[in-house]
């Protein structure tokens, strides 16, 4: 397995829509996923897209550990996550801000609107639909990966560029 090199805000791909992958190419992931998840832990992120490590395909992984856990959420997975072709079905109206990084975006950090509640599908990794709610940082770190699939970065989603710079910085000060 591989590390792969992270690709960084400025490369043309992570502004493009990634393609959905097809039934039959599912088979054919097992090597990739597990280069993400290495990729995604060596870089101690809690999520990665596909097209960070400059594939545009719609797949992310996603980890989060218990202590990034939202208080009261039962329903955060603990294990590493694969996600085929994730879609939210359903937003909350309720937003909320909070703090994100990104491992594209290495050092920064901004202060992020997101849906509260969200419900999304996907394919896992052995070819089954899943569907879940997510709530607070599960539901945020979702909606930040599917962003990256569909071209996104999440300071084009702050609402207040004045709370957004170097993560050394914000902490000292
Ligand atoms: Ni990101």
């Amino acid at each position: 397995m591989a590390i792969r090199k992270i690709i960084r805000m400025g490369n043309p791909v992570l502004t493009k829509m990634a393609q959905p992958i097809q039934t039959d190419d599912v088979a054919s992931l097992p090597d990739v996923i597990q280069d993400m998840i290495d990729t995604m832990r060596a870089a101690n992120g809690v999520g990665l897209a596909a097209p960070q490590i400059g594939l545009s395909m719609r797949l992310i992984v996603f980890e989060i550990p218990k202590n990034r856990q939202t208080a009261g959420d039962t329903n955060t997975p603990t294990s590493p996550q694969v996600l085929i072709n994730p879609k939210i079905t359903h937003f909350d109206d309720e937003m909320e801000l909070g703090w994100e990084g990104c491992l594209s975006i290495p050092g920064l950090k901004g202060e992020v609107p997101r849906h509260s509640t969200i419900t999304y599908d996907a394919i896992d990794a052995e070819g089954n639909m899943l569907t879940r709610h997510a709530c607070g940082f599960h539901a945020r770190v979702i909606q930040h990966e599917i962003d990256h699939l569909d071209g996104i970065l999440y300071p084009e989603r702050m609402l207040n560029l004045r709370q957004f710079g170097f993560v050394d910085e914000l902490e000292e000060h």
